[in-house]
């Protein structure tokens, strides 16, 4: 498995591993500036690979920031390993998160950002949106790079597939079908919550009017990310009301 890499936004590095098991990429995005950022640690049985594609941008050993969304194996999974190689990084993210979460599992103390909280990198700023529960994890939330609009999603516009690293085709018909195909397997069902929460927090981020969406599974989308944002609000309200549906339809008739 080889790491592709690509610059989807400026100074942003997707670097994308496909599993073929899962039909699934797991992206990971560094970001180039006088502090690097690191979004997703990705899993610790990827690190050597995710680190040697980092190797290829920048000395790993200077990664300053280390991000992520949930508390997760794909999320955070790897973050000692990143910690133990770079000696200046320290873990960042939601304070609830820093709290439940990261001040034990971390070699190294956390920052915790409050809302609306804005990490500055050099050319950067990434504001933090908490958005529990969406797309799942009490914990959940998302950086704003407010410089060029990118909002680094995590698992919303999930896309199966090895797709191409970035597009301004409809990557919510894709996140339909993602979300669609995982509610039919006994196994990965009821991947997004769906609450009454969930489209007041997509048209949160819908406002912040982001033009590319870096999305942890599939291609970055680049293109009206607000629109894209609020139609994935009703995939996910449909996905979930079809199974509703069907698990009534079951015990009813
Ligand atoms: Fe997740
Ligand atoms: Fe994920």
């Amino acid at each position: 498995m080889t790491a592709r890499i690509d610059e989807v936004a400026s100074d942003v590095y997707r670097i994308s591993l496909y599993v073929p098991d899962f039909d699934l990429q797991f992206n990971h995005f560094l970001v180039k500036d006088d502090e690097p950022l690191l979004f997703h640690t990705g899993m610790r049985g990827m690190f050597p690979m995710v680190r040697d594609a980092v190797s290829t941008l920048i000395d790993p050993t200077d990664i300053r920031w280390i991000s992520w969304s949930h508390f997760e194996v794909d999320e955070c999974g790897a973050l000692n390993e990143w910690l133990s190689i770079a000696p200046g990084a320290t873990p960042v993210c939601g304070e609830l998160g820093a709290m439940i979460n990261i001040a034990d599992f971390s070699n190294r103390p956390p920052r915790g950002l409050g809302r609306d909280a804005v990490l500055e990198t050099g050319r950067h700023r990434f504001r933090f949106i908490p958005t529990p529960h969406l797309p799942h994890g009490w914990d959940a939330g998302v950086l704003f790079e407010e410089t060029d609009r990118v909002l680094l999603c995590s698992d919303l516009l999930h896309q199966l597939g090895n797709v191409e690293p970035s597009t301004t085709a409809d990557v919510v018909g894709r996140y339909q079908h993602a979300l669609a195909t995982y509610q039919a397997s006994p196994v990965l069902m009821e991947y997004v919550p769906y609450t009454e929460n969930t489209k007041r927090q997509l048209a949160t981020l819908a406002a912040l009017q982001p033009r590319t969406l870096a999305a942890m599974h599939g291609s970055t989308y680049v293109g009206d990310g607000a629109a894209a944002l609020i139609a994935s609000g009703e995939v996910i309200r449909q996905v979930t009301a079809a199974a509703a549906n069907v698990s009534s339809g079951a015990h009813g008739g």
